[in-house]
């Protein structure tokens, strides 16, 4: 039977926040807020990491199985990343008035992986992706509806809490339901004549929900319609790239979009993402459309980059997170049922995920309400105390130095916290 595990310690993490929230508003910013997270029990402060490992500043080691929210797709410290990263610093430097060669490699090959990709342009975050993708899309057409569907990022078309952001802003996106055809049609009618595109993430990820993998028919159904409607089609891949596919979900799926944003996965963690797409649509940026940054040329994560689109390739990563993901899948739903916990196993084989449910019998008006959030909050506290970070509120990655032993013993972590959850809320 299985036992409590006592609290971590967390004492220089506790007193690293007190300091950080007198030198910075909240301490930390936004999903490392520790609300994120179990309050009091989760570290807020890292030292390092190390294959599929972290460990945090009181030296509590964890099997790591958010991936810094995405981007270590290999794990961390790669050395044969460290190494051209460094050699690059050393034997040239990474930031000038001018492009360096590596540019045109990396264009080059992104183009030579991605279905959608005649022509490139990097950039540095995922939320800078989807905000040129959609200016594209807006300079291409001269309309101003942007329909969108998934998390694109935190600038002001597309930020979920307002706070700051004009309402006149707000009021030129349109938000549709994943999966639902009908939902689609219906905001295109709302909008006829207005839209300047579609966004959406090929798989359907909405915060604390469970993961929805596209439909049977329903993307090519989403691309057959914006072809109608001559409006610009984007998928945001910026977690899909280059994880579910060498060319992303556009690839698994057999559906080409117009345009597609990447980033996280593309340099294992070095800042870079990009907007792809075919060449009618990109190249309004050679003048109507303006895009440029101080660091948008910067060459260090396009080094990084190469090295890890090679090694993806050279390991195919992705076929082996795609078999060993179907088998986590597998055996993580038999433990959830065999745990009797009202929770719901979702995901696609490289990015699993449980939510809590509320039972038939917990539903409004029984007074049972809350009793998920409780059992949700119990279980990833015992999940973390035996050393497995996860996140309550996102879905989870397996990297791809995540060993064997390092996903049965998550297995292991899970089925000991639903046992626990289960015996302190039992489910009637
Ligand atoms: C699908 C998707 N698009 C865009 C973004 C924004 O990327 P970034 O946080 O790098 O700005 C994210 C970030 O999680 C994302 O998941």
């Amino acid at each position: 039977m299985a036992a409590e595990f006592p609290k971590l310690v967390l004492e220089k993490s506790m007193s690293m926040f007190e300091d950080a929230k007198r030198l910075s508003p909240g301490g930390v910013m936004g999903i490392r807020r520790p609300y994120n997270f179990v309050q009091g029990e989760y570290p807020i402060f890292l030292d390092k990491g190390y294959g599929g490992h972290i460990v945090d500043v009181d030296g509590n080691d964890y099997i790591d199985m958010l991936c810094a929210y995405g981007p270590i797709i290999l794990g961390y410290n790669e050395p044969e990343i460290n190494y051209e990263v460094i050699r690059q610093i050393t034997e040239r430097g990474f930031c000038f008035s001018l492009v360096q060669p590596i540019q045109n490699d990396f264009e080059r090959r992104i183009t030579e992986i991605v279905p959608c990709a005649e022509q490139v342009i990097p950039v540095k975050t995922g939320s800078d992706a989807t905000t040129l993708a959609t200016r594209i899309a807006r300079g291409y057409t001269g309309k101003k509806m942007i329909l969108r569907c998934g998390y694109h990022g935190w600038h002001d078309w597309c930020v979920e809490n307002h706070g700051g952001v004009p309402g006149e802003t707000l009021a030129l996106t349109d938000e549709f339901e994943y999966g639902q055809i009908d939902d689609l049609e219906r905001k295109i009618e709302a909008h006829k004549g207005d839209i300047a595109c579609i966004i959406i993430t090929p798989v359907g990820h909405p915060g604390a929900k469970p993961i929805i993998p596209p439909p049977p028919g329903y993307l090519q159904a989403v691309r057959d319609i914006a072809t109608k409607e001559k409006i610009v089609l984007i998928f945001d891949e910026v977690r899909t790239g280059f994880r579910v596919a060498m060319g992303g979900a556009q690839e698994r799926y057999g559906v080409t979009p117009d345009l597609a944003t990447f980033g996280k996965a593309v340099a294992n963690g070095y800042p870079l993402s990009m907007v792809a797409g075919k060449r009618e649509f990109m190249s309004v940026c050679e003048s109507k459309v303006f895009v440029s940054s101080t660091y948008f040329p910067n060459s260090l994560e396009m080094v990084a980059a190469m090295k890890c689109l090679e090694i993806l390739e050279r390991e195919k990563v992705q076929d082996s997170l795609w078999s060993r993901g179907t088998r986590f899948l597998a055996d993580l739903d038999r433990i959830v049922k065999d745990s009797h916990v009202p929770a719901t196993v979702s995901g696609i084989p490289p990015m699993p995920y449980i939510t809590f449910d509320q039972a038939a019998n917990e539903g409004p008006g029984t007074g049972g309400e809350k009793i998920y959030k409780a059992r949700r909050e119990y279980f990833y506290t015992q999940t973390i105390r035996r050393g497995l970070f996860i996140q309550p509120y996102h879905h989870w990655y397996i990297a791809h130095r995540h060993t064997d032993a390092d996903l049965q013993k998550a297995l292991w972590a899970i089925g000991e916290s639903l046992e626990l959850t289960m015996r302190k809320f039992p489910a009637k």
